[in-house]
Formats: structure tokens, sequence, C-alpha cells
């Protein structure tokens, strides 16, 4: 029974955390140091469930192979960057039936008007204007079910997710309110370091994996010819050299440094690029980069991005390399989460009504 419940662990209850991440395309450099990274130092402090939303994928049209190999894909890549499934519950959303049974319930307890509000439904409905399916109406209250299921304390997301987190509160609050108390209210999570890593392309957007552009995105499965090439390639601006003294102000006041990154937003980029690839301090960054030409300044992040990226491929090619493996971990994964889904589901199932047998 121990080895089902991840509850039955020597560091007794600790917070619940939930996260997901949609199996569409790779993992890019704004996902690792944005989220993932920010995922593998809350493994000691926090029981976290991480799931690879593959449910929430078909809500647009997908190809069916590569969706199968890019699940697979993502579950190599986070062990790789360092989920260590000893510590979390990492399992694949479709292996756990409560996922889309209790998101049926939370569609009957949902308002048509508070999903039309919703500004991803509103943005993704453009962009995919040939195919609307109900599913993508739908969306939030699916990743609500994500949330509920496992009574999460805290959901780390990011401002684009921040809007389906809050119904997500309202949905369980409602519930709660109706019958009587079932779900934990699940809080946002900010972690202190959110890096945002933005286009190299063109710097004042996000990073993204669906850019046109290839050399916009660095993907962790890149080679280093193809990470310091992007990073060589990467649009900067024209404007003075920086000098020591100026990497100590922003040393001492972070406030300059974002206002700097506001203002050379492709030079911003590449120090923010550098500063995560090393973990140097802004002042000892300023003695690699102060005084030195855009030409330079490239190839310093870039061989410094490589030599950081480097390990985690490699260990991502070993792991990925071993199905039979990946499949042992992804099939205890989804037993651990059943075993948590299960019971919450029960109690739902039971407060609405249904004829238990
Ligand atoms: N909607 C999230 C995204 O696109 C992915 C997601 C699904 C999620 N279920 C979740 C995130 C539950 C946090 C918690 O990024």
């Amino acid at each position: 029974m121990n080895s089902v419940n991840p509850f039955d662990t020597k560091s007794g209850n600790r917070p619940v955390i939930l996260s997901g991440i949609q199996p569409t395309g790779g993992l890019h450099i704004g996902n690792l140091f944005g989220a993932i990274k920010n995922w593998v130092a809350m493994q000691d402090e926090y029981q976290c469930f991480f799931t690879i939303v593959d449910l929430h994928s078909i809500t647009i049209k997908q190809v069916p192979a590569e969706l199968r190999r890019n699940t697979l894909e993502m579950t190599a890549m986070l062990i790789a960057c360092g989920i260590d499934t000893d510590k979390s519950v990492l399992f694949v959303q479709s292996h756990v039936p409560e996922h889309a049974q209790l998101a049926w319930v939370l569609n009957c307890y949902t308002g048509m008007g508070e999903l039309s509000r919703m500004t991803q439904f509103k943005d993704k409905s453009v962009q995919h204007s040939e195919n609307i399916v109900v599913g993508l109406f739908a969306y939030p209250v699916l990743m609500a079910a994500d949330i509920l299921l496992y009574q999460a304390d805290m959901v780390p997301v990011g401002e684009d997710q921040k809007q389906h987190l809050e119904l997500s509160r309202d949905i369980a609050q409602r519930f709660n309110h109706n019958y009587s108390d079932t779900f934990k209210i699940p809080e946002p999570y900010i972690p202190q370091t959110g890096a945002r890593i933005m286009s190299l392309q063109e710097p004042t957007k996000k990073m993204s994996k669906s850019d046109g552009n290839t050399k916009a995105t660095i993907f962790l499965t890149d080679s280093d010819e193809e990470i310091k090439n992007k990073i060589r390639r990467a649009v900067t601006d024209s404007g003075e050299l920086l000098t020591e003294k100026d990497f100590e102000i922003f040393s001492v006041n972070q406030e300059s440094f974002s206002e700097f990154i506001y203002s050379r937003p492709g030079l911003g980029n590449l120090i923010s690029l550098y500063q995560l690839a090393t973990s140097k301090s802004l002042n000892e960054i300023g003695k690699d980069l102060a005084g030195k030409g855009f030409g330079d300044i490239k190839s310093i992040v870039a061989d410094a991005m490589a030599n950081h990226l480097n390990p985690t491929r490699t260990r991502y090619n070993e792991i990925r390399k071993d199905e039979n493996k990946l499949k042992e971990i992804l099939s205890a994964g989804a037993e651990k989460a059943h075993a948590v889904a299960f019971k919450t589901l029960r109690k739902v199932y039971k407060k609405v009504g249904f004829y238990a047998l």
C-alpha cells in the first residue's frame, strides 16, 4: 500500500502542489527557466503532482502519432530536467480517468457566461477559427478538475493561467457552498524567481514553442551548435556599451535592471540568459561582459548556454532510449495519482446524489 500512497512519506503531510504542461511540441528554455526549474526546486518542500495534460491538447487539432511521441518525449525531458519520481508524482492525464469524470461533473456547475469571459478561449478561437470545439470552451473546467482532484494547496501559474485558476477557485467554492466542504480552495503560487525569457528574434515577445521563426526559440533538444548559432544571431538593439559601473548599479538596484531590460530588450534578454546559464551575480557578470561589443557578448552567452544545457540533453537522450522504463515510470505515477483522485471523485459522486453500488 505504501507504494501507491504518495502521502506515506517520511516528511509527512506537506502542502500539495499541482501543475500541468501540454505535450504539444518540445520544451524550450522559456519553459525550463520560467517553470520547470521552479518545479524541481519545490519537490522537497511540497508534495508535487506534475501532469502531462494530453486531454487538454486535443482541444486543438493534433496529429495522433506526434501527440503520442511528444508525450513520451515530455516525460523523458521532465525527468532529465530534474523531476524526481521518487519525490513527486509524474503522470499523464489520460491515464487517470478521474480527470475526465470530474470535469464532466464540474461542467454542470460552471456557467456558460463564466467560460465566455476566459481570455484564452477568446484568443484561441480567433487563432483556430476553422475548428472551435466544445472542448476548447470547456478547457478551464478540465483544468479545475486537475487541480481539485488532488486537493492542491497551491498551483504555480504564469500570468496567462491566472484567470483559469481564479475560475477553479470559483467552481470549488460554489460546489463546497452547495453541498459541504469537498474541495480545498487552491492558491496561486508565485515563484520568487520567475524568469521571463523573450524571443531571440523579437525580444519584446515571450519565447514560444509555436513561433514560426525557429531561430527565435532554443529547444532543450537543440545541439550545442544550434544553441550557439541561435544566440549569435539574436536580434539586439544598437546602443551604448555597458560599463562595470552599470552592472554594479543593476546589482544593488533590481528596478534599474528591470528598466534596462524594458528599454533594451534584446541585450537585456542576453544578460538574463547569461545569468540563468551561469548563476552568476550581476556584479560578476559585469566583469565578464562590460565594455564588450554585441558580437563578443553573444559568443560568451552562447557558450555559457550551450554548456549549461548540454548535461540535460545528454541525460534526456539516455532516458528517452529506454521506452520500457518510461512506461514503468508513467504507470507507477498513474497509480499514485489515481489513489488520490479516486477518493475525491468518490466524495463528489456521493454529494451530487449518484447511486453507488
Ligand atoms: N492550462 C495550462 C497551460 O496551458 C496547463 C494545465 C492544465 C495546468 N491543467 C493544469 C496548469 C493544472 C496548472 C494546473 O499552461
